[in-house]
Order: structure tokens, then sequence, then C-alpha cells
């Protein structure tokens, strides 16, 4: 052996340095500085991931040599896993959702992996989403292994067991807020446990995209609608058992422009050669410093490089056409659906309310739905519907409260999200919310959004 190799590129993982923000945070009085596991060998924080996942299945049996590694991955997992597959001598079959940029789609099967895509706007549950489709081809591959990052504790137990205790080593935990986006919850979950074993006071930070049902679910309890956004690798249609919510102490929410934006401004300004996600984990951030205004240092994991992204996020014509750049969307933001009705008042039910009240402010108002608050936070909605279906089957009294009727089918958007991706929106949800911070500041219904868009269409 060779003074000062490595005996194979898997000894390479980790050891991935933490720098300092010099400009994009200059605004803000914390610290801000970020963990660049995008340098890891097979580009991302997964490699930790692969690497324990695949140990882990060796031990208990579960990869035989010569076996099949199967997961349903958004890329990085997969990278992670077919690098791992290559020193190790497994074969790999990964199943993508369809909005995957081109670059990951070529990276993995650069690696010999065979890679299966499957259509995104369909329901976890449906036979042809890659959560099931997955699941398929685990049944009909012989000396098949299941990676499933999303229930498989071996995730978060990778960040446990060497993520969380690098930076331990490297910082002796001089920090006060550890902030990463939330994909599978495994680096979140896995850092969070780590560190506050150590120092209780620290703060866990997770970092949302808004159309994913974590924000909601984490302030409210319920499982909104979900709905299509463009970062890759963050946000959740359903909640994986990886992800340890009571971990968390604050959660924020980015949109697509913020992220995209916070992207390009981290490698132009600050030569961080770095992904989507990255963006959307310091822009994350940087709005929680804002918002505190305290002095606080702050570490956030950066998980992937910039070179998957190159025809997305790092091509102008495609920021344009989406309305990532100055020039505005064709069809406007949220704030320009509700300019269109400047007087119209919020009607709000609160909770305690009886049924017969919330009947009485559907009539007088003619509307079919109300959100429903507590103080000023949303904690669900009340249609028609659920209030008829509750008297037909003479389950409630006109006096009792509506508590027990609140329900979760609306979804969450705030003023500068962009109308466009409200459009599957109503297969789904009765009614969208628009939210600044935790406060409801309007609601959108099927009408509203369909005489908005009959309006531009006209013009
Ligand atoms: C680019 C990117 N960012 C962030 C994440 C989220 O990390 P985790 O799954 O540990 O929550 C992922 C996970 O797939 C990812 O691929």
């Amino acid at each position: 052996m060779m003074k000062g190799a490595l005996p194979s590129i898997l000894d390479a993982v980790g050891h991935t340095p933490i720098v300092k923000l010099q400009k994009v945070a200059r605004h803000v009085k914390s610290e801000i500085y970020v963990k660049c596991e995008y340098l890891n060998p097979a580009g991302s924080m997964k490699d930790r991931v692969a690497i324990n996942i695949v140990d882990d299945a060796e031990r208990r049996g579960l990869l035989r040599p010569g076996g099949t590694i199967i997961e349903a991955t958004s890329g990085n997992t997969g990278m992670g896993l077919a690098m791992v597959a290559a020193v190790r001598g497994y074969q790999c079959i990964f199943v993508m959702p369809d909005k995957m940029s081109q670059e990951k789609i070529a990276s993995l099967r650069g690696f010999g992996a065979k890679v299966v895509i499957c259509p995104t706007a369909v329901e976890p549950e449906d036979p042809r989403s890659y959560y099931s489709t997955s699941r398929r081809i685990v049944e009909e591959t012989p000396d098949a292994f299941y990676a499933n990052q999303y229930h498989n504790p071996a995730n978060p137990e990778a960040h446990y067991a060497s993520t969380a205790p690098e930076v331990w080593e490297q910082t002796g935990g001089d920090f006060d807020v550890f902030a990463a986006g939330m994909g599978t919850g495994g680096t979140l979950s896995g850092c969070a446990r780590y560190f506050k074993e150590r120092k209780p006071g620290i703060k866990i930070l997770g970092v949302d995209p808004i159309g994913s049902l974590y924000y909601e679910y984490v302030k409210t309890g319920r499982l909104t609608k979900p709905f299509s956004y463009y970062v890759e690798g963050i946000g959740e249609d359903f909640l994986p058992s990886t992800m340890n919510l009571a971990a968390l102490d604050e959660i924020v929410r980015v949109d697509d422009k913020e992220c995209f934006l916070m992207t390009r401004r981290l490698t132009r300004e600050e030569g961080l050669f770095v992904g989507g996600s990255c963006g959307a984990a310091v822009a994350g951030a940087i709005k929680y410093a804002e918002a505190t205004g305290m002095n606080e240092k702050i570490l956030i994991l950066l998980p992937d490089g910039a070179s998957k992204y190159m025809s997305k996020i790092f091509n102008d014509e495609w920021m344009r056409q989406n309305g990532f750049l100055d020039a505005p969307d064709p069809l406007g933001v949220v704030a320009d659906l509700l300019a269109r009705h400047p007087g119209r008042k919020l009607i709000t039910a609160r909770r305690g309310d009886t049924i017969r009240k919330v009947i009485g402010m559907l009539k007088e108002h003619g509307i079919s739905q109300v959100p429903v608050l507590d103080g000023d936070r949303m904690v669900g909605l009340l249609a028609e519907v659920d209030l008829l279906n509750t008297l037909v089957k003479a389950e409630s009294k006109l006096d009792d409260t509506i508590d027990s009727l609140v329900e979760s089918d609306y979804a969450t958007v705030t003023p500068s999200t962009r109308v466009v991706l409200l459009r599957n929106i109503f297969n789904d949800a009765k009614l969208v919310v628009v939210q600044e911070g935790d406060a409801v500041s309007g609601i959108i219904t099927k009408i509203d959004l369909i005489e908005y868009l009959a309006e531009r269409r006209v013009a």
C-alpha cells in the first residue's frame, strides 16, 4: 500500500470543511457557517448514508455478494449507493420521479446503475408512483435489497454516527443553531439527537419548501394538501419514519425563487458551487436570523453540488421561463390574485365556536368554507359539507363546538407563491389559504382562481 493512499474512495467520505459565509448574510447579526457536504466523493452528504445503509444490510445478512441494491431516490442517495456498489461489487436499480434533472439520471447510469422513471403527479399509493414501483421491483428481483431511505433507521444513524460527531470535533459544539433542509429527515433527526445529547439548548432549524406538507404539520398537526415545486431533495408529500419532527425547535418555509436566487448568490459571491437545497437552507436560516435579530452562531449543512443543476438553476433561460429571474411570471403571484378583491373581508371561525354560529356565518356571507383559527394561527378548515354530514348523521347538535369537525383539505401558500403552481391544487384541496408568517392573510377559492386565469387569458 502506497504511503498516504486510502484503501478505496469510500474512505474519502466525510471530513468536509466548515466555512464562514462572507457576504450573503452580512445584514444579519448572527454569524452563519456552512458545512460543505457537497464535497463528498459522490457529490453529497448521502455518501455517508449509503455507506451506513450498505454496512448495516451486510451485517444483517440482507445484502449478499452479487446482490442488487434497489432504491426510490431523488438522486443523491442513488449516487452514494452506486459508488458503494461499484466498490463492493453489487448491482443497482434506482426508481426516480420524472421532475429530476437529466444530469442526475445520466450520472447514475454512468455508475452502471439501471434507472426507472415514474410520474410525479400521482399519489404515493398509486401503483405508478415511485414508492410503489420500487416496492414491486424489489419483489421481482432475485437477491434484492431495498435500501428504503425513508424508513431505514440506518439513514438517520449515519448522521448520528458520522456527520454530527465530525461537526462536534470540528467546532467543539461552539454553535447555537443547526439548520438543514427537510427531506427524509435523516440529516436533521440524526444530527439533532447527537447535538442535543451534548448541548440540550442547541436549536434545530428545519427548512421546508412551499408545497411540502412538513411546515403545516409542524404548525398545526394537520396533513394538508401538498403541491409541486421545483427545488429537489427537500420537502415531502408524506411523513417518512426517518423524520423525527419532535427534534425541531423552529421551522421556516422558502419558495423556489428564494432557493434558486440564493443558490446562485452562494456560487457567485461565496464561491460555493452548490445545489438548490443549499440555497434553500441558507435562505431559510437567513430568514430565521432576520426574524430573531439575535447574535447566534448558525451552522447550515450544504447537501450537494451545483453540477447536477446546470440545465436548471444555472441556466438563465430556464430561470427566466419559470419566472425566477427579474422578468415577472406571466401568470403572476398569489398577491396579484388577492389584489383583485381589495375590500374583501377575511371570514374566519374560531376554535370553540358552535356549529350554529358557523352555519350562520356561512349563510350570512354566502360562503361554503372557513379557515378555523386559534388566536392568529390557523388550525384547520371547516366546510359546509362537513357540517351537513355531521347533522345528517345526527352525530352533533347545533350547540356543539366545531372542534371535532375541523379538517385538513386545504393547501397553504404565501403571497409570493407563483400562481402557476396552483394549477392542480384544487384536484385535492377545497381551499387555498394564504399565510404571512403564521397569520392567515387571505383565502383563494376555486372560482377565484378560475376568474383570475380567465381574465389573464383575455388580456
Ligand atoms: C439535495 C438534497 N438536499 C437535501 C436533502 C434532505 O436531506 P435528508 O433526506 O437527510 O432530510 C436531500 C435528500 O435526499 C437531498 O438530496
